[in-house]
């Protein structure tokens, strides 16, 4: 019998979004089990959970809250065994509690299994299930998994243990309506584990002696950098000395072991107080390893290795559609600008949750990218696939190596910034706006941009480290702007052209770690409803740098203070404004026009993330929000 210090409720809870991790090796297996779920703690926050199969038993502890609270838990039994799997969650509806954490066991005891995904035809599942014999103690998807890989393994009349449980797990699968990442064990197979995927991240770590399951590299990279990339449909059954891959088919798979390039000091916290502090500081040397290796002999352009397209095919390009979430989307609107600017291309962004149901006439010349930081995100995913399946090419901007946008795209650029730990995405983001920046001055250079504005671009492009070193210098000035206005309730970002997306990101940023309401316009629209909002106590921030639209953008402060708005812009370095106009001011390097957005983004990034300091949130895992969207 499992052993649980749990009380089962019967709350409908779908686990979408979590982490996994599974261990089978020499070592203590809880101990490895609960530092990877620290590490994935980030994918889900809510509850967590471990189950050990030792001496022939299921030793199980789940609870509700933080992964600290359940290694409390854990502390209490004398968990030795080698062979383990842990869960981190994060929930989309019904209930937070201890019962309806993972790992679920099937109703006959024998199976333990977790789960990152939704079971979308549970609901039938569960009633043949039932009248089949088997109860649930919770109303979870996940717990009808593990019954349903009970059901097949108990008809299962030919072969030893091993062969039933993997075929047991293989036929399941074979009903499964949904998406999955998952993590089983046997009570029957004690030195065993099968792990499957679909449409779920899921990495093999090959370890000295050991393997461990995770759903992403933080999790793996403190025992081993070589892994193996599990493709969706694959199913991987592991002992302590081997492995084998096969399909649900039942097609053998032979593996490419890959090594992660990134150590596990680069997902460690060091001297800083939260990822996203230490993320927003890593930005100059992200973006060096960004654009490392990417420009021309001639210092007149990009280029890049992954795209798979020839400059001839290129050429042909008549207009670019980008897809994204989130603040990927912002990044695709400022790359947007940027190639009409300079590559005088059209191009149209969509938000891939709408791309993929809108069935948008597009050109048949166009060339389609993505961009995603993790590379999981589900509608990112779907959209990549309703546009290859209408036989665009698609290309991937994307920085986790290996992630299944990465897989399935047909070529792309990595970005390079390492993990990106903190929900909120900072050196991710201003690696997108960079890669972008070089993307349009790629495509402007196969058509009329000059050899002279070309290497004064990527010059431009080049000092970007420095510049970024510059602004992060204003820090402890940008706290103290911080603490005055941290107490407000509401703010609004305002900026024009190519600094709209950045009023954008900039009030995500601030009600996803704060939980501030903000909302970024167009400076000039802001007088067409947003100005309604405008008081002493609704401050706004407004990007201002030098250039053709500055006074115009003078203007709309003006609009702003007359209506007793407190005011704090980002401005280019020397900028005066008249007497009492602004409240705060941070300014930024006179730049090129085309880096203006990335060094205008790391001001903004240190208000967020002072003022939820401030307010004294959890800035590395803000409520309700989960570092990747892997489902609906
Ligand atoms: O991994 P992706 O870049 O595809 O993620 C897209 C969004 O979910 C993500 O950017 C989200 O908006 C972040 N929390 C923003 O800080």
């Amino acid at each position: 019998m499992p052993c649980s210090s749990i009380a089962l409720s019967c709350n409908l809870s779908k686990q979408i979004m979590c982490g996994i991790v599974g261990y089978i090796g020499k070592h203590k297996a809880v101990s490895i089990l609960l530092e990877g779920l620290k590490r994935l703690e980030y994918r889900g926050y809510d509850s967590a959970g471990v189950a050990i199969l030792q001496q022939g038993k299921l030793l199980v502890a789940k609870k509700a809250g933080r992964v600290e609270v359940l290694a409390h838990e854990t502390a209490k039994h004398a968990f030795t065994g080698t062979l383990g799997i842990g869960h981190t969650r994060w929930a989309t509806h019904g209930g937070v509690t201890d019962a309806n954490a993972h790992p679920h066991i099937s109703s006959d005891g024998k199976f333990a299994l977790i789960h990152n995904g939704v079971i979308e035809n549970y609901s039938q599942m569960k009633t043949f299930l039932t009248q089949k014999g088997y109860t649930f103690k919770s109303e979870t998807d996940t717990e009808v998994l593990s019954n349903l890989v009970a059901y097949h393994y108990a008809k299962e009349s030919s072969g030893d243990t091993s062969e039933r449980f993997l075929e047991g797990v293989r036929k399941a699968l074979q009903h499964v309506e949904g998406t999955y990442g998952i993590a089983v064990l046997c009570i029957d197979c004690p030195e065993e584990m099968i792990a499957a995927r679909k449409a779920s991240p899921l990495l093999l770590g090959v370890g000295d002696g050991e393997y461990i399951i995770a759903s992403d590299a933080s999790a793996l990279v403190s025992r081993t950098q070589n892994v193996v990339y599990l493709k969706d449909g694959e199913i991987v059954h592991l002992t302590a000395k081997a492995f084998s891959i096969t399909t649900l088919d039942q097609t053998e798979v032979t593996p490419i072991v890959d090594t992660i390039t990134w150590s596990v000091s680069d997902a460690e916290l060091g001297t800083y107080s939260h990822f996203m502090e230490k993320e927003i500081f890593e930005q100059p040397v992200a973006l060096e390893n960004s654009m490392r290796g990417r420009f021309s002999e001639d210092g007149s352009t990009a280029v890049f290795g992954g795209l798979n397209l020839t400059a001839s095919e290129l050429r042909q390009i008549n207009r670019f559609m980008f897809c994204a979430c989130g603040t990927a989307w912002h990044a695709c609107l400022v790359t947007e600008h940027l190639i009409e600017r300079f590559a005088r291309l059209p191009v149209e962004v969509d938000y891939a949750s709408e791309f993929r149901y809108r069935n948008a006439p597009l050109d048949p010349n166009a060339l389609f990218f993505v961009l995603s930081q993790s590379g999981e995100t589900i509608d990112t995913l779907a959209a990549m696939r309703e546009a290859k399946r209408k036989g665009y090419r698609v290309l991937a901007i994307n920085n986790v190596v290996g992630s299944t946008i990465a897989r399935e795209s047909d070529g792309g650029i990595y970005q390079h910034v390492g993990p990106e730990i903190g929900v909120a995405s900072t050196k991710a983001f201003t690696s997108q706006l960079l890669v972008g920046a070089m993307v349009a001055l790629y495509v402007a250079r196969l058509k009329d941009m000059s050899f002279a504005d070309g290497t004064e671009y990527v010059k431009a492009l080049k000092g970007v480290p420095d510049l970024v070193r510059q602004v992060l210098k204003q820090a402890p000035a940008i706290k103290e702007i911080a603490k005055r206005f941290a107490k407000a309730n509401d703010f609004l970002f305002l900026g024009r052209l190519s600094l709209f997306p950045i009023a954008l990101e900039g009030a995500l940023k601030l009600k996803e770690i704060s939980y501030i309401h903000a909302e970024g316009y167009p400076a000039a629209e802001m007088k067409h409803g947003p100005i309604a909002l405008i008081s002493e106590k609704c401050p706004s921030v407004f990007f201002a740098p030098q250039g053709e639209i500055f006074n115009k953008i003078v203007s709309s402060m003006q609009e702003i203070k007359a209506r007793k708005g407190p005011i704090i812009v980002i401005t280019t370095e020397g900028t005066e404004f008249p007497e009492g106009l602004v409240d705060a001011k941070i300014t930024i390097p006179q730049c090129h026009e085309a880096v203006v957005p990335i060094i205008a983004s790391i001001p903004v990034q240190l208000l967020s993330y002072y003022i939820a300091v401030e307010r004294g949130c959890d800035v590395d895992k803000p409520r309700n929000l989960a570092k990747s969207v892997t489902v609906e």
